[in-house]
Protein backbone atom coordinates (compact mmCIF):
# COMPACT_ATOMS: atom_id res chain seq x y z
CA UNK A 1 0.00 0.00 0.00
CA UNK A 2 1.61 3.53 -1.18
CA UNK A 3 2.01 5.89 1.62
CA UNK A 4 0.88 8.76 -0.53
CA UNK A 5 -1.05 9.55 -3.49
CA UNK A 6 1.29 11.63 -6.06
CA UNK A 7 -0.41 13.75 -8.17
CA UNK A 8 0.96 15.56 -11.06
CA UNK A 9 -0.56 19.16 -11.36
CA UNK A 10 1.35 21.34 -14.33
CA UNK A 11 4.91 20.89 -13.49
CA UNK A 12 4.54 20.08 -9.96
CA UNK A 13 4.35 16.32 -8.34
CA UNK A 14 1.92 16.56 -5.11
CA UNK A 15 1.97 14.14 -2.43
CA UNK A 16 -1.14 13.22 -0.66
CA UNK A 17 -0.92 10.88 2.53
CA UNK A 18 -3.40 7.57 1.91
CA UNK A 19 -5.20 6.89 4.79
CA UNK A 20 -6.99 3.70 5.59
CA UNK A 21 -9.94 2.40 7.36
CA UNK A 22 -10.01 -0.40 9.56
CA UNK A 23 -12.05 -2.57 7.31
CA UNK A 24 -9.38 -1.70 4.34
CA UNK A 25 -11.39 1.37 2.48
CA UNK A 26 -8.91 3.73 1.41
CA UNK A 27 -8.36 7.55 1.18
CA UNK A 28 -6.51 9.96 0.00
CA UNK A 29 -5.89 12.43 2.17
CA UNK A 30 -6.57 16.15 0.45
CA UNK A 31 -6.15 18.37 3.49
CA UNK A 32 -3.46 20.02 2.75
CA UNK A 33 -3.96 20.01 -1.46
CA UNK A 34 -5.34 23.48 -1.95
CA UNK A 35 -2.42 25.02 0.44
CA UNK A 36 -0.04 22.68 -1.94
CA UNK A 37 -0.87 22.86 -5.14
CA UNK A 38 -4.01 25.77 -5.53
CA UNK A 39 -6.24 23.32 -7.10
CA UNK A 40 -9.79 21.58 -4.99
CA UNK A 41 -11.10 17.82 -5.86
CA UNK A 42 -15.02 18.66 -7.43
CA UNK A 43 -17.14 15.73 -6.20
CA UNK A 44 -20.71 16.66 -6.37
CA UNK A 45 -22.88 15.12 -3.62
CA UNK A 46 -19.81 14.04 -2.19
CA UNK A 47 -20.47 10.64 -3.26
CA UNK A 48 -16.64 10.22 -3.60
CA UNK A 49 -15.34 12.53 -0.04
CA UNK A 50 -15.05 11.30 2.82
CA UNK A 51 -16.16 14.55 5.12
CA UNK A 52 -15.05 12.64 8.19
CA UNK A 53 -13.70 9.59 10.14
CA UNK A 54 -16.15 7.55 12.00
CA UNK A 55 -17.02 4.70 14.32
CA UNK A 56 -20.62 4.10 14.18
CA UNK A 57 -21.47 2.39 11.08
CA UNK A 58 -19.37 0.32 8.27
CA UNK A 59 -21.45 -0.32 4.73
CA UNK A 60 -19.95 -2.12 1.90
CA UNK A 61 -22.52 -0.57 -1.13
CA UNK A 62 -20.73 -3.62 -3.50
CA UNK A 63 -21.28 -6.55 -1.22
CA UNK A 64 -24.51 -5.36 0.53
CA UNK A 65 -22.74 -5.37 4.30
CA UNK A 66 -23.79 -3.06 7.10
CA UNK A 67 -22.88 -3.24 10.48
CA UNK A 68 -23.06 -0.99 13.67
CA UNK A 69 -19.85 -1.05 15.25
CA UNK A 70 -18.77 -4.09 13.93
CA UNK A 71 -21.81 -6.04 14.23
CA UNK A 72 -23.81 -7.68 11.28
CA UNK A 73 -27.45 -5.90 10.85
CA UNK A 74 -29.06 -9.64 10.30
CA UNK A 75 -27.19 -10.35 13.54
CA UNK A 76 -29.06 -7.75 15.19
CA UNK A 77 -31.99 -7.62 13.54
CA UNK A 78 -32.60 -11.56 14.69
CA UNK A 79 -31.25 -11.00 18.23
CA UNK A 80 -31.06 -6.98 19.38
CA UNK A 81 -34.37 -5.03 20.13
CA UNK A 82 -34.76 -0.81 19.64
CA UNK A 83 -33.15 0.27 22.66
CA UNK A 84 -30.34 -2.01 22.56
CA UNK A 85 -28.89 -0.78 19.35
CA UNK A 86 -29.52 2.23 20.11
CA UNK A 87 -26.92 1.81 23.36
CA UNK A 88 -24.89 0.10 20.83
CA UNK A 89 -25.08 2.45 18.26
CA UNK A 90 -24.42 5.59 20.69
CA UNK A 91 -22.13 4.28 22.87
CA UNK A 92 -19.73 1.77 21.09
CA UNK A 93 -20.56 -1.14 22.66
CA UNK A 94 -23.95 -3.37 23.82
CA UNK A 95 -24.79 -2.67 26.79
CA UNK A 96 -24.86 -4.79 30.07
CA UNK A 97 -27.84 -6.08 31.91
CA UNK A 98 -27.55 -2.88 34.33
CA UNK A 99 -26.62 -0.39 31.65
CA UNK A 100 -29.77 -1.81 29.55
CA UNK A 101 -32.17 -1.12 32.70
CA UNK A 102 -30.31 2.71 33.35
CA UNK A 103 -31.08 3.21 29.82
CA UNK A 104 -34.25 2.33 29.99
CA UNK A 105 -35.24 4.21 32.91
CA UNK A 106 -33.37 7.48 31.95
CA UNK A 107 -36.36 6.69 28.40
CA UNK A 108 -38.91 6.26 30.77
CA UNK A 109 -38.41 8.95 32.34
CA UNK A 110 -37.96 11.47 29.90
CA UNK A 111 -40.83 10.26 27.76
CA UNK A 112 -43.21 13.15 28.91
CA UNK A 113 -43.34 16.66 26.73
CA UNK A 114 -43.81 19.49 29.28
CA UNK A 115 -47.00 21.05 29.15
CA UNK A 116 -45.92 24.50 28.30
CA UNK A 117 -44.57 23.02 25.00
CA UNK A 118 -47.72 21.15 23.87
CA UNK A 119 -49.47 24.21 23.35
CA UNK A 120 -46.99 25.15 20.27
CA UNK A 121 -49.76 22.11 18.49
CA UNK A 122 -51.86 25.18 18.87
CA UNK A 123 -50.13 26.98 16.18
CA UNK A 124 -49.89 24.54 13.92
CA UNK A 125 -53.01 23.32 11.13
CA UNK A 126 -54.17 19.95 11.36
CA UNK A 127 -52.82 19.70 7.89
CA UNK A 128 -49.12 20.48 8.80
CA UNK A 129 -46.64 18.38 7.48
CA UNK A 130 -45.91 16.15 10.09
CA UNK A 131 -41.94 16.26 9.48
CA UNK A 132 -42.41 20.04 9.55
CA UNK A 133 -43.62 19.89 12.99
CA UNK A 134 -41.46 17.40 13.89
CA UNK A 135 -38.80 19.50 12.96
CA UNK A 136 -39.91 22.76 15.04
CA UNK A 137 -40.82 20.98 17.90
CA UNK A 138 -37.62 19.21 18.07
CA UNK A 139 -35.69 22.85 17.64
CA UNK A 140 -37.53 24.14 20.38
CA UNK A 141 -36.48 21.22 23.32
CA UNK A 142 -33.75 23.56 23.60
CA UNK A 143 -35.53 26.55 24.43
CA UNK A 144 -37.29 23.82 27.25
CA UNK A 145 -34.18 22.79 28.36
CA UNK A 146 -31.67 25.31 28.02
CA UNK A 147 -29.28 23.98 30.36
CA UNK A 148 -28.92 20.72 27.90
CA UNK A 149 -28.63 22.52 25.00
CA UNK A 150 -25.93 25.92 25.53
CA UNK A 151 -23.52 25.37 22.32
CA UNK A 152 -20.52 24.69 24.15
CA UNK A 153 -19.81 21.58 23.49
CA UNK A 154 -17.39 20.97 26.64
CA UNK A 155 -20.91 21.68 29.03
CA UNK A 156 -23.58 20.34 26.80
CA UNK A 157 -21.19 16.88 26.59
CA UNK A 158 -20.98 16.63 30.49
CA UNK A 159 -25.23 16.34 29.97
CA UNK A 160 -25.11 14.09 26.91
CA UNK A 161 -26.69 10.83 28.69
CA UNK A 162 -29.72 12.73 29.52
CA UNK A 163 -30.10 15.07 25.98
CA UNK A 164 -29.37 11.44 24.36
CA UNK A 165 -31.83 9.68 26.22
CA UNK A 166 -34.21 12.93 26.36
CA UNK A 167 -33.93 13.22 22.22
CA UNK A 168 -34.94 9.78 21.66
CA UNK A 169 -37.89 9.50 24.19
CA UNK A 170 -39.42 12.65 23.14
CA UNK A 171 -38.86 12.58 19.59
CA UNK A 172 -41.34 9.17 19.84
CA UNK A 173 -43.87 11.08 21.90
CA UNK A 174 -43.79 14.29 19.29
CA UNK A 175 -44.54 11.50 16.73
CA UNK A 176 -47.21 10.28 18.69
CA UNK A 177 -48.67 13.29 19.36
CA UNK A 178 -48.41 14.62 16.05
CA UNK A 179 -50.76 11.84 14.57
CA UNK A 180 -52.87 12.52 17.24
CA UNK A 181 -52.82 16.42 16.73
CA UNK A 182 -53.24 15.81 12.67
CA UNK A 183 -56.46 13.75 14.11
CA UNK A 184 -58.10 16.20 17.06
CA UNK A 185 -57.23 13.76 19.46
CA UNK A 186 -56.59 14.61 22.57
CA UNK A 187 -52.91 14.06 23.59
CA UNK A 188 -52.11 10.96 26.13
CA UNK A 189 -49.93 10.59 28.38
CA UNK A 190 -46.78 8.50 28.80
CA UNK A 191 -46.91 5.27 30.82
CA UNK A 192 -44.15 3.43 32.78
CA UNK A 193 -43.94 0.90 30.08
CA UNK A 194 -40.88 0.10 27.62
CA UNK A 195 -40.06 2.16 24.59
CA UNK A 196 -42.46 0.53 21.85
CA UNK A 197 -45.19 -0.05 24.22
CA UNK A 198 -45.44 3.39 25.35
CA UNK A 199 -45.26 5.00 21.44
CA UNK A 200 -48.35 2.14 20.88
CA UNK A 201 -50.07 3.99 23.79
CA UNK A 202 -49.53 7.33 23.35
CA UNK A 203 -50.25 7.04 19.56
CA UNK A 204 -53.72 4.42 19.90
CA UNK A 205 -55.06 4.37 23.56
CA UNK A 206 -58.49 6.61 24.35
CA UNK A 207 -58.87 8.38 27.57
CA UNK A 208 -60.75 5.42 28.71
CA UNK A 209 -59.54 2.65 27.27
CA UNK A 210 -55.66 1.59 26.81
CA UNK A 211 -54.57 0.08 24.05
CA UNK A 212 -53.72 -3.70 24.75
CA UNK A 213 -50.04 -4.22 24.05
CA UNK A 214 -50.12 -7.22 21.24
CA UNK A 215 -46.47 -8.81 21.95
CA UNK A 216 -46.21 -9.30 18.06
CA UNK A 217 -46.70 -5.09 17.25
CA UNK A 218 -44.33 -4.71 19.81
CA UNK A 219 -42.09 -6.94 18.13
CA UNK A 220 -42.53 -5.62 14.28
CA UNK A 221 -42.27 -2.24 15.72
CA UNK A 222 -38.69 -2.95 17.57
CA UNK A 223 -37.45 -4.19 14.47
CA UNK A 224 -38.71 -1.56 11.97
CA UNK A 225 -37.14 1.06 14.01
CA UNK A 226 -33.73 -0.97 15.02
CA UNK A 227 -33.29 -1.41 11.31
CA UNK A 228 -33.36 2.50 10.69
CA UNK A 229 -30.84 3.25 13.58
CA UNK A 230 -28.13 4.14 11.57
CA UNK A 231 -26.78 4.23 7.59
CA UNK A 232 -23.01 5.92 7.49
CA UNK A 233 -23.33 9.28 6.05
CA UNK A 234 -26.18 9.63 4.48
CA UNK A 235 -27.83 13.05 3.78
CA UNK A 236 -29.22 13.51 7.11
CA UNK A 237 -27.12 11.86 9.21
CA UNK A 238 -24.39 14.52 6.93
CA UNK A 239 -26.39 17.55 8.05
CA UNK A 240 -26.42 16.42 11.73
CA UNK A 241 -22.64 16.55 11.82
CA UNK A 242 -22.63 19.54 9.58
CA UNK A 243 -24.88 21.82 12.19
CA UNK A 244 -23.48 20.14 15.07
CA UNK A 245 -19.80 20.94 13.49
CA UNK A 246 -20.75 24.50 13.91
CA UNK A 247 -21.20 24.26 17.91
CA UNK A 248 -24.79 23.95 17.47
CA UNK A 249 -26.39 21.96 20.55
CA UNK A 250 -27.91 18.25 19.86
CA UNK A 251 -31.84 19.25 19.69
CA UNK A 252 -30.82 22.04 16.89
CA UNK A 253 -27.98 19.63 14.94
CA UNK A 254 -31.56 16.61 15.08
CA UNK A 255 -33.77 19.47 13.88
CA UNK A 256 -31.32 20.07 11.10
CA UNK A 257 -31.46 16.05 10.21
CA UNK A 258 -35.16 15.59 10.14
CA UNK A 259 -35.11 18.59 7.58
CA UNK A 260 -32.92 16.89 5.32
CA UNK A 261 -34.51 13.33 6.15
CA UNK A 262 -38.55 14.67 4.85
CA UNK A 263 -37.17 14.64 1.27
CA UNK A 264 -38.62 12.56 -1.16
CA UNK A 265 -35.20 11.23 -2.31
CA UNK A 266 -34.29 10.22 1.26
CA UNK A 267 -36.80 9.73 4.15
CA UNK A 268 -39.46 10.69 2.24
CA UNK A 269 -39.04 7.72 -0.02
CA UNK A 270 -41.20 5.28 2.60
CA UNK A 271 -44.14 7.46 1.76
CA UNK A 272 -43.87 7.67 -1.74
CA UNK A 273 -43.59 3.97 -2.18
CA UNK A 274 -46.86 3.16 -0.51
CA UNK A 275 -48.56 6.14 -2.64
CA UNK A 276 -46.98 4.37 -5.88
CA UNK A 277 -48.19 0.97 -4.85
CA UNK A 278 -51.55 2.44 -3.47
CA UNK A 279 -51.86 3.84 -7.09
CA UNK A 280 -50.88 0.60 -8.76
CA UNK A 281 -53.52 -1.56 -7.13
CA UNK A 282 -56.34 1.37 -7.41
CA UNK A 283 -55.70 0.83 -10.84
CA UNK A 284 -55.44 -2.35 -11.27
CA UNK A 285 -52.31 -2.24 -12.85
CA UNK A 286 -49.44 -4.75 -13.17
CA UNK A 287 -46.68 -1.66 -12.06
CA UNK A 288 -45.48 -1.74 -15.84
CA UNK A 289 -46.46 1.59 -16.44
CA UNK A 290 -44.33 2.87 -13.32
CA UNK A 291 -41.33 0.75 -14.48
CA UNK A 292 -41.78 2.69 -17.61
CA UNK A 293 -42.17 6.71 -16.19
CA UNK A 294 -38.78 5.12 -13.89
CA UNK A 295 -36.84 4.43 -17.00
CA UNK A 296 -37.24 7.69 -18.22
CA UNK A 297 -34.78 9.41 -16.22
CA UNK A 298 -36.43 11.74 -14.59
CA UNK A 299 -35.93 12.44 -10.94
CA UNK A 300 -39.86 12.44 -10.63
CA UNK A 301 -41.18 9.76 -11.93
CA UNK A 302 -38.01 7.44 -10.46
CA UNK A 303 -38.87 3.81 -8.82
CA UNK A 304 -39.44 5.09 -5.10
CA UNK A 305 -38.00 2.45 -2.96
CA UNK A 306 -35.38 1.60 -5.51
CA UNK A 307 -31.92 2.41 -6.10
CA UNK A 308 -29.29 4.15 -3.07
CA UNK A 309 -26.46 6.35 -3.46
CA UNK A 310 -24.22 3.33 -1.81
CA UNK A 311 -25.43 0.54 -2.62
CA UNK A 312 -24.88 -1.30 -5.67
CA UNK A 313 -26.03 -4.41 -4.32
CA UNK A 314 -29.22 -5.46 -2.39
CA UNK A 315 -29.81 -2.73 0.56
CA UNK A 316 -29.53 -5.72 3.28
CA UNK A 317 -32.09 -4.07 5.37
CA UNK A 318 -34.53 -4.57 2.05
CA UNK A 319 -34.05 -7.90 2.58
CA UNK A 320 -34.73 -8.40 6.00
CA UNK A 321 -37.60 -6.09 6.03
CA UNK A 322 -39.11 -7.89 2.86
CA UNK A 323 -38.73 -11.02 4.94
CA UNK A 324 -40.39 -9.70 7.66
CA UNK A 325 -43.51 -8.22 6.35
CA UNK A 326 -44.58 -11.66 5.49
CA UNK A 327 -44.26 -12.85 9.09
CA UNK A 328 -45.35 -9.86 10.75
CA UNK A 329 -48.44 -9.71 8.71
CA UNK A 330 -49.51 -13.31 9.14
CA UNK A 331 -48.69 -12.89 13.15
CA UNK A 332 -51.33 -10.42 12.87
CA UNK A 333 -53.65 -12.02 10.65
CA UNK A 334 -53.78 -9.20 8.86
CA UNK A 335 -52.99 -9.64 4.55
CA UNK A 336 -52.13 -6.46 1.88
CA UNK A 337 -52.78 -6.64 -1.38
CA UNK A 338 -50.19 -4.19 -1.61
CA UNK A 339 -47.28 -6.72 0.01
CA UNK A 340 -48.35 -8.84 -3.13
CA UNK A 341 -47.73 -5.79 -5.92
CA UNK A 342 -44.10 -5.04 -3.73
CA UNK A 343 -43.11 -8.14 -4.48
CA UNK A 344 -44.30 -8.65 -8.17
CA UNK A 345 -42.98 -5.07 -8.92
CA UNK A 346 -39.44 -6.58 -7.51
CA UNK A 347 -39.27 -9.25 -9.55
CA UNK A 348 -40.49 -7.46 -12.63
CA UNK A 349 -37.29 -4.52 -11.85
CA UNK A 350 -34.79 -6.76 -11.41
CA UNK A 351 -35.90 -8.77 -14.83
CA UNK A 352 -35.69 -5.33 -16.26
CA UNK A 353 -32.09 -4.23 -18.15
CA UNK A 354 -32.44 -0.59 -16.78
CA UNK A 355 -32.37 -1.41 -13.34
CA UNK A 356 -29.66 -4.26 -13.73
CA UNK A 357 -27.80 -2.04 -15.59
CA UNK A 358 -27.59 0.72 -13.03
CA UNK A 359 -27.34 -1.90 -10.39
CA UNK A 360 -31.01 -0.74 -8.68
CA UNK A 361 -32.19 -2.72 -6.11
CA UNK A 362 -34.83 -2.15 -3.72
CA UNK A 363 -33.55 -0.34 -0.49
CA UNK A 364 -34.69 0.02 3.19
CA UNK A 365 -37.91 2.58 2.15
CA UNK A 366 -39.25 -0.45 -0.47
CA UNK A 367 -40.88 -2.93 2.15
CA UNK A 368 -40.74 -0.46 5.53
CA UNK A 369 -44.34 1.19 4.70
CA UNK A 370 -46.02 -2.51 4.53
CA UNK A 371 -44.85 -3.18 7.93
CA UNK A 372 -45.77 0.86 9.35
CA UNK A 373 -49.19 -0.27 7.47
CA UNK A 374 -49.99 -3.55 9.15
CA UNK A 375 -49.08 -1.66 12.66
CA UNK A 376 -52.17 0.90 11.87
CA UNK A 377 -49.39 4.13 11.14
CA UNK A 378 -50.74 6.06 8.50
CA UNK A 379 -48.67 7.03 5.43
CA UNK A 380 -47.97 10.53 6.70
CA UNK A 381 -46.51 9.34 9.37
CA UNK A 382 -43.88 6.54 7.75
CA UNK A 383 -41.46 9.43 7.87
CA UNK A 384 -42.15 10.61 11.01
CA UNK A 385 -41.34 6.90 12.15
CA UNK A 386 -37.85 6.67 9.78
CA UNK A 387 -36.93 9.69 12.71
CA UNK A 388 -38.26 8.15 15.38
CA UNK A 389 -35.75 4.87 14.30
CA UNK A 390 -33.01 7.07 12.81
CA UNK A 391 -32.42 9.42 15.92
CA UNK A 392 -30.03 6.98 17.67
CA UNK A 393 -27.33 7.65 14.52
CA UNK A 394 -27.87 11.23 14.48
CA UNK A 395 -27.09 11.41 17.88
CA UNK A 396 -23.88 9.09 17.88
CA UNK A 397 -22.85 11.22 14.75
CA UNK A 398 -23.75 14.52 16.81
CA UNK A 399 -21.23 13.31 19.58
CA UNK A 400 -18.52 12.01 17.70
CA UNK A 401 -18.41 15.74 15.88
CA UNK A 402 -18.62 17.45 19.34
CA UNK A 403 -16.20 14.62 21.06
CA UNK A 404 -13.49 15.71 18.63
CA UNK A 405 -10.82 17.59 19.89
CA UNK A 406 -9.31 18.56 16.04
CA UNK A 407 -12.46 19.21 14.98
CA UNK A 408 -13.37 21.74 12.43
CA UNK A 409 -16.16 23.92 11.37
CA UNK A 410 -17.74 21.60 7.99
CA UNK A 411 -17.07 24.21 5.65
CA UNK A 412 -16.81 23.07 1.63
CA UNK A 413 -15.36 25.04 -0.99
CA UNK A 414 -17.03 25.82 -4.91
CA UNK A 415 -16.16 26.29 -8.38
CA UNK A 416 -17.37 29.62 -8.99
CA UNK A 417 -19.11 29.93 -12.33
CA UNK A 418 -21.17 33.34 -12.26
CA UNK A 419 -20.05 36.75 -13.45
CA UNK A 420 -16.44 38.27 -13.18
CA UNK A 421 -15.80 41.28 -11.58
CA UNK A 422 -17.88 44.30 -13.15
CA UNK A 423 -18.59 47.54 -11.59
CA UNK A 424 -22.12 49.11 -10.59
CA UNK A 425 -24.43 50.62 -12.68
CA UNK A 426 -26.54 53.38 -11.76
CA UNK A 427 -30.56 52.74 -12.00
CA UNK A 428 -31.07 55.35 -14.36
CA UNK A 429 -28.20 53.68 -16.78
CA UNK A 430 -29.40 50.40 -16.89
CA UNK A 431 -31.59 48.75 -19.75
C1 LIG B 1 -32.64 6.39 1.85
O1 LIG B 1 -27.82 7.47 2.03
C2 LIG B 1 -28.49 6.63 2.71
O2 LIG B 1 -27.93 5.77 3.32
C3 LIG B 1 -30.00 6.82 2.68
C4 LIG B 1 -30.78 5.76 3.40
C5 LIG B 1 -30.56 5.84 4.89
O3 LIG B 1 -30.78 4.81 5.57
O4 LIG B 1 -30.27 6.95 5.39
O5 LIG B 1 -30.43 4.48 2.93
C6 LIG B 1 -32.29 5.96 3.22
O6 LIG B 1 -32.69 7.56 1.60
C7 LIG B 1 -32.84 5.33 0.80
C8 LIG B 1 -33.15 5.94 -0.60
C9 LIG B 1 -34.60 6.36 -0.63
N1 LIG B 1 -34.92 7.05 -1.87
C10 LIG B 1 -35.60 6.45 -2.87
O7 LIG B 1 -35.99 5.28 -2.85
C11 LIG B 1 -35.90 7.37 -4.03
C12 LIG B 1 -35.60 6.64 -5.34
N2 LIG B 1 -34.16 6.45 -5.41
C13 LIG B 1 -33.42 7.44 -6.15
O8 LIG B 1 -33.89 8.72 -6.22
C14 LIG B 1 -31.91 7.26 -6.08
O9 LIG B 1 -31.64 5.94 -6.25
C15 LIG B 1 -31.19 7.79 -4.86
C16 LIG B 1 -31.54 9.20 -4.56
C17 LIG B 1 -31.47 6.95 -3.67
C18 LIG B 1 -29.72 7.69 -5.17
O10 LIG B 1 -29.49 8.61 -6.16
P1 LIG B 1 -28.04 8.76 -6.80
O11 LIG B 1 -26.96 8.10 -6.04
O12 LIG B 1 -27.90 10.22 -7.11
O13 LIG B 1 -28.22 7.90 -8.06
P2 LIG B 1 -28.00 8.46 -9.45
O14 LIG B 1 -28.89 9.61 -9.66
O15 LIG B 1 -26.52 8.61 -9.66
O16 LIG B 1 -28.57 7.27 -10.38
C19 LIG B 1 -27.75 6.63 -11.29
C20 LIG B 1 -28.67 6.24 -12.44
C21 LIG B 1 -29.35 7.46 -13.09
O17 LIG B 1 -29.63 7.08 -14.42
P3 LIG B 1 -28.59 7.57 -15.61
O18 LIG B 1 -28.40 9.07 -15.42
O19 LIG B 1 -27.31 6.79 -15.34
O20 LIG B 1 -29.28 7.19 -16.88
O21 LIG B 1 -29.74 5.43 -11.93
C22 LIG B 1 -30.98 6.09 -12.16
C23 LIG B 1 -30.65 7.56 -12.37
O22 LIG B 1 -31.65 8.18 -13.17
N3 LIG B 1 -31.80 5.86 -10.96
C24 LIG B 1 -33.09 5.51 -11.01
C25 LIG B 1 -33.47 5.33 -9.67
N4 LIG B 1 -32.42 5.59 -8.87
C26 LIG B 1 -31.40 5.94 -9.67
N5 LIG B 1 -33.94 5.33 -12.04
C27 LIG B 1 -35.20 4.95 -11.73
N6 LIG B 1 -35.64 4.75 -10.46
C28 LIG B 1 -34.81 4.93 -9.42
N7 LIG B 1 -35.25 4.73 -8.19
Amino acid sequence: MPKNALLKIDDKEIACPVMTGSEGEKAIDARNLRKDSGYIFYDQGYGNTGSCESAITYLDGDNGILRHRGYPIEQLAARSEFVETAYLVIYGELPTKTQRKKFGDLLRQNAHIEPQMQRLFEGYPKDTPPMAMLASLVASLAGYYPDLATNNFEHDLKQFDLSAAMAISKIRTLGAMIYRHTRGLPFMHPKDLPFCDNFLHLMFSEPYHDYAVIPEVTQALNLILLMHADHEQNCSSATVRMVGSSGANLFTSLAAGIGALSGPLHGGANMAVMQMLQSIHDEHDDGSRFIAAAKGGSKSNRLMGFGHAVYRNFDPRAKVIGEACGLVLKKLGKSDPLLDIAHHLEQAALKDDYFISRKLYPNVDFYSGIIFRALGIPTNLFTVMFAIGRAPGWIANWREVASNPKGRIYRPRQIYTGPVKRDYVPMDQRG
